[in-house]
């Protein structure tokens, strides 16, 4: 596992080649440098061996000439002792070998198809010169070195073919050949030694090399590679805070740097892209809590549009019987004082009143109704909008006083003429106000802020108090006419939606924020115009 991964680092590629290149060419080159040394030496053997071959042919031709054989036969004995000659000796032109250092083979016939012979004799007639390198020969002795062979032919000079022996006729022009053998032991000792030296020192450079390249290429290569990979791996991983720890001014420097900045503009998209998420995500949970908010909107004014009709019919029913229990009541009450009849029962005008007073509720409940249906009549004129304020107020402060309450007026000096039913309006706020009062049993803040929107013609009111807090759900609710939380009877359940029923008349609107044990606001919008459905009835 390790094996493979190792062997397809990019750096051990470059160091597989680069010792590759090494050793091929260095073994060229120590091959091409052996040959010449050794063809150096081989020149120089040859060259040793056509003097030693020289200076035996001077030296015996005296005692050839003389014919003093026992003088050659000693000569060649002696220098065929001599180091580095492997032997010496003369045959005669049939092959015969007259002279010879080893005297066993003197006497003998040389193969004329040996080796050494061949050479001028592969041909009919013999050669008379030849150059020195094809008159060598090369061959393995019996006791297992190299031995360089060199003829020399002795050719029948004037001097012999004159001589007094008349050995030779002058048409003779070779008399004999003098093979001169020199031992290369040494030589190919020398060779080996410099193939050993050289092997030894190509070795010791191309691991100092290797060594020295291995090292580079870790450093330089292989660990900014490495840590450009680690960097790539982390980014895939989404880690895009990952710094690259390659600080080089080389290419692989230049690559750091430039996926650097590459990660830093993927850093900057992706935030981007996520921060466009979430806004849009934020949007869409806007729009959607929008859109809830719209929906339950408008179910609750259809609810309040069908409660109306219902609230409306119920009432206009009840006021006519009503008026007539009220005011049969009121008749048989007068018409009992009048007759003042003796012993008669005082309850009887008692609970006759009771039944007066009732029927005057019901009434004032019937008209409450009304106004929530938006039933009742309505008479607008053109009011300041802080003068009703102060009036409403005016008429709660003893229930704010008993009850501890501070009240903040935030009302701009800007002129705040509305047109609206007065006593409508303030009706409403009372009823506002007073919700207030009770949600703060023991004392706080009611803070009444007049904004007026001056480009759209509406006036914003807004009632807010630090009390109980409205339940988030029971909220839908509150405006419906009977709806009430006040367990004790204290709360008939008409304030908000006679409210709703004033603000609904004059084209505005109520809202509600609440929140349990801080407080509550509520908004009123309100037309500074006269409302559209209404001009008819001012004209
Ligand atoms: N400012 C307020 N703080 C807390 N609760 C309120 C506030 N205004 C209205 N409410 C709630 O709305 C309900 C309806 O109010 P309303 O129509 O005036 O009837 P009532 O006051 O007779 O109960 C109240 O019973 C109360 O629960
Ligand atoms: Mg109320």
């Amino acid at each position: 596992m390790f094996c493979t991964h190792f062997l397809r680092l990019l750096s051990f590629k470059l160091f597989a080649l680069l010792m590759l290149l090494l050793i091929i060419l260095f073994s060229f080159y120590m091959y091409i440098n052996l040959k010449l040394h050794t063809s150096h030496l081989m020149a120089n053997v040859i060259a040793s061996a056509n003097r030693t071959s020289d200076l035996i042919k001077k030296s015996t031709r005296y005692s050839m000439l003389k014919n003093q054989k026992e003088d050659v036969d000693q000569i060649i004995t002696t220098l065929g002792n001599l180091q580095g000659v492997d032997g010496i000796r003369i045959y005669n032109k049939k092959g015969l070998i007259m002279f010879s250092g080893r005297k066993e083979e003197t006497g003998e016939a040389v193969d004329m198809k040996a080796e050494a012979c061949y050479v001028c004799h592969s041909e009919k007639i013999p050669k008379k010169t030849l150059p020195s390198i094809n008159r060598t020969r090369i061959f393995y002795s019996q006791k297992g070195y190299r031995v360089l062979g060199l003829i020399n032919p002795i050719d029948n000079e004037p001097d012999c073919s004159n001589a007094s022996c008349h050995a030779h006729p002058a048409s003779i022009k070779v008399l004999g050949v003098l093979d001169v053998k020199m031992s290369l032991a040494q030589v190919d000792r020398n060779i080996r030694e410099s193939e050993n030296k050289m092997i030894f020192f190509a070795v010791l450079f191309i691991l100092t090399v290797g060594i020295v390249s291995g090292v580079f290429i870790w450093f330089m290569v292989h660990n900014p590679v490495k840590k450009l990979t680690i960097g790539t791996q982390e980014i895939s991983k989404g880690n895009l805070d990952y710094q690259i720890d390659v600080k080089s001014k080389d290419e692989i420097g230049q690559l750091a740097k430039s996926f650097a900045y590459m990660m830093q503009e993927l850093k900057k998209a992706y935030e981007e892209i996520t921060n466009w998420s979430k806004t849009l995500e934020k949007r869409v949970k806007e729009k959607s809590e929008e859109l809830e908010r719209t929906q339950a909107h408008i179910v609750r004014v259809e609810k309040m549009a069908s409660l109306g009709k219902l609230s409306a019919t119920v009432a206009h029913e009840i006021n006519n019987p009503l008026g007539g229990i009220l005011t049969y009541t009121k008749l048989l009450i007068k018409k009992l004082e009048k007759l003042n009849i003796q012993g008669y029962d005082e309850s009887i005008i008692k609970f006759l009143k009771i039944i007066e007073n009732e029927s005057k509720r019901c009434g004032r409940i019937v008209k409450d109704l009304l106004v929530f249906a938006k039933s009742s009549s309505v008479n607008f004129q053109q009011e300041n909008l802080k003068n009703v304020v102060e009036k409403s107020l005016l008429l709660v402060n003893h229930h704010l006083e008993i009850k501890n309450v501070k009240v903040e007026k935030i009302m701009p000096d800007a002129d705040l003429t509305i047109v609206c039913d007065t006593n409508q309006i303030q009706q409403a706020l009372i009823a506002l106000f007073i919700n207030s009062v009770e949600a703060m049993p023991n004392g706080g803040t009611l803070r009444i802020e007049l904004i007026p929107e001056t480009g759209k013609n509406l006036i914003q009111i807004k009632i807010s108090d630090t009390g109980v807090g409205i339940k988030e759900d029971i909220i839908p609710n509150i405006f419906e006419p009977f709806f009430t939380t006040k367990k004790d009877g204290s709360g008939l359940g008409l304030g908000l939606s006679v409210g709703y029923g004033i603000i609904k008349k004059h084209e505005g609107d109520i809202a509600v924020d609440s929140k349990i044990n801080e407080g509550t606001t509520f908004t009123i919008i309100l037309p500074t115009d006269l409302p559209k459905g209404e001009q008819k009835v001012v004209e």
